[in-house]
């Protein structure tokens, strides 16, 4: 298969919210790929409890990366693969923090491969100061009043601490 140029990637994910670890996983990304949609998903394979809406995760990773002009943050609804397409993504990425992390990812990726046979997962690894946190644990440990500034941007950190003062 020949391989497209620019290279345009998607890192999907809920992002609810975006975390240092996403952040990581993105600037790494930005290695492989010209061009990275992070994009929110409106349907999420683990049914979760959200805190922010769609629309304010998209405004926050915008916010985190208002000075990164190869990124873009966007919102899908429906199949991953099917926004790939219209994207011109062929590649997804996605970051693996443990083993435990492995079996789901692998069953996304090859479903993906199934639905689509032009796209390719790759997985990213973030550092290890940052390959403990999760979206949910943040928000949970934000709700029982712990401090998560240091796992989240300034600017996630200030709106998570409106959103849990509604
Ligand atoms: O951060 P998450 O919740 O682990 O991300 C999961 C996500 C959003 C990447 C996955 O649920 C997804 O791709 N949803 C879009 C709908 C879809 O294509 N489902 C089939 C996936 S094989």
């Amino acid at each position: 298969m020949k391989r497209p140029r620019p290279v345009v990637a998607l890192y999907p994910g809920s992002f609810d919210p975006i975390t240092r670890g996403h952040e990581d996983i993105v600037r790494r990304g930005l290695r492989v790929a010209d061009t990275i949609f992070v994009a929110v998903a409106h349907t999420s394979t683990h049914t979760k409890q959200g805190l922010f809406s769609v629309e304010e995760r998209v405004a926050l990773i915008k916010g985190v990366f208002a000075d990164e002009e190869r990124i873009e943050a966007v919102s899908f609804s429906g199949l991953l693969v099917d926004f790939a397409k219209e994207r011109g993504a062929h590649l997804v990425i996605r970051g693996l923090r443990a083993v435990s992390d492995f079996e789901y990812e692998l069953q996304m990726a090859q479903m993906n491969q199934e639905l689509w046979g032009e796209v390719e997962t790759i997985f990213l690894v973030p550092e290890v100061q940052n390959s403990f946190i999760s979206s949910s644990l943040v928000r949970e440990v934000a709700k029982l009043g712990g401090d998560v500034s240091s796992f989240v941007s300034p600017s996630v950190f200030e709106q998570l601490r409106l959103k849990l003062a509604e």
